[in-house]
């Protein structure tokens, strides 16, 4: 199969697990027989720097020219303080816009050999497997007008979350359909009680769930879902939610895998490429130290692999590589204890690299398909 991404690094970390997240995909295009070209884009603050903006139409039309997109992180504290048009985030809100990404979907997988990187008790975690979709092109983000004013001689200020209906039905859809093919259940998250935005949430949600009987459809208020993904996080199959509280919720879910460095995400379009992120940010506190964790942009290039190419043995043998490779107790920083071998960014790829090249792995996978 031969397939081309774009691949746009970013900012801080952004590079360092982009590079090997590649190095991966080469690694199964080898093993696989697969041809994968790369080609790079500039988005975020170093696109501000080289180009004056977030996201250059170059980016842009090297996206649409792809199979799929993967990306990095965005950011850094040296453009915080640019005009809003011109800050990093901006890029990535835009590139989602552009590429009418409207579902961002983030697994969140029980690993038991990092049970002990998660604050929770093992009890609560274990087997957790659920899967947060989140609206990712309305809502609070992209509402019109934002900005601050003056009424009455007072400063004021105002953020607008707009949604169209149909903006609302085929994300649902979409948490609906995969509901079926994992355990039936669609949570949706809202705050009926006092947003008219998620009373209007909850009725299309019904109204999806109408054509669905064998998924099972609940809703729940936003406030009580954040306290239920730390007391009883199994309870959740799929979860689907509006863009912001999907924003704050997936955050708290990665906690239950032990680090954020661990959580990957895709977001899906109605025509593609779909765009793959880890769902961590920047973080520029430990850029360029080879410190960071590669492995959520590594099952990020997994998602790509299932999602984007249907290539399940594939992507299965980059999940299984990382399995093997966090029980053999190989750590990045985030995610060490005292028992476990501490690696670097690259030490960590390059475990994970060897084990999809080794022929063992390999043959384990193949007789599960057997
Ligand atoms: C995320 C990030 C982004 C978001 C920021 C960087 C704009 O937090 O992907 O979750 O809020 O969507
Ligand atoms: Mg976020």
């Amino acid at each position: 199969m031969k397939k081309r991404i774009a691949v746009l690094a970013g900012d801080g970390i952004g590079k360092e697990v982009t590079r090997g997240a590649v190095e991966i995909l080469r690694a199964i295009g080898e093993r696989f027989g697969h041809q994968f070209s790369f080609s790079y884009g500039h988005i975020g603050g170093g696109a501000v720097d080289e180009l004056g903006t977030p996201l250059p139409d170059e980016t842009l039309d090297l996206c649409k020219e792809s199979d799929a997109v993967l990306l990095g992180a965005v950011g850094g504290p040296q453009w915080d303080r640019l005009p809003v048009h011109l800050r990093p985030e901006q890029g990535l809100l835009k590139i989602r816009k552009e590429l009418g990404l409207y579902a961002n979907l983030r697994p969140t997988l029980y690993y038991s050999s990092l049970a002990e990187a998660s604050p929770l008790k093992r009890e609560v975690i274990e087997e957790v497997d659920l899967l947060m979709v989140r609206e990712l092109t309305g809502g609070l983000y992209f509402g019109k007008p934002s900005e601050r004013m003056k009424q009455d001689g007072q400063d004021v200020v105002v953020d607008t979350l707009f949604y169209q209906k149909a903006e609302m039905t085929r994300v649902i859809k979409l948490a609906f359909e995969l509901a079926k093919n994992r355990r039936g259940h669609v949570t949706s998250v809202d705050k009926a009680n006092v947003l008219e935005s998620s009373r209007m949430w909850r009725e299309v949600a019904e109204e999806v769930g109408q054509q669905y009987p064998e998924v099972t459809l609940e809703h729940m208020l936003v406030d009580n879902a954040a306290m239920q993904m730390v007391r009883n996080p199994k309870q959740f199959d799929v979860v689907v939610t509006e863009n912001m509280f999907g924003d704050i919720l997936s955050d708290e879910a990665s906690v239950l895998t032990g680090s954020l460095g661990m959580l990957p995400s895709a977001s899906i379009s109605e025509k593609g490429p779909y765009l793959y992120e880890p769902i961590h940010g920047s973080a520029p506190d430990i850029a360029g130290q080879n410190i960071a964790n590669p492995l959520a942009t590594i099952l990020s290039v997994a998602m790509m692999l299932r999602v984007s190419f249907g290539l399940e043995q594939e992507a299965k043998a980059v999940e299984t590589a990382v399995d093997e490779v966090l029980n053999s107790g190989f750590r990045t920083k985030d995610i060490t204890s005292v028992e476990t071998k501490l690696v670097t960014t690259t030490e960590m790829v390059e475990e994970v690299k060897a084990t999809i090249l080794d022929n063992e792995t390999i043959q384990s996978i193949m007789g599960c398909y057997a």
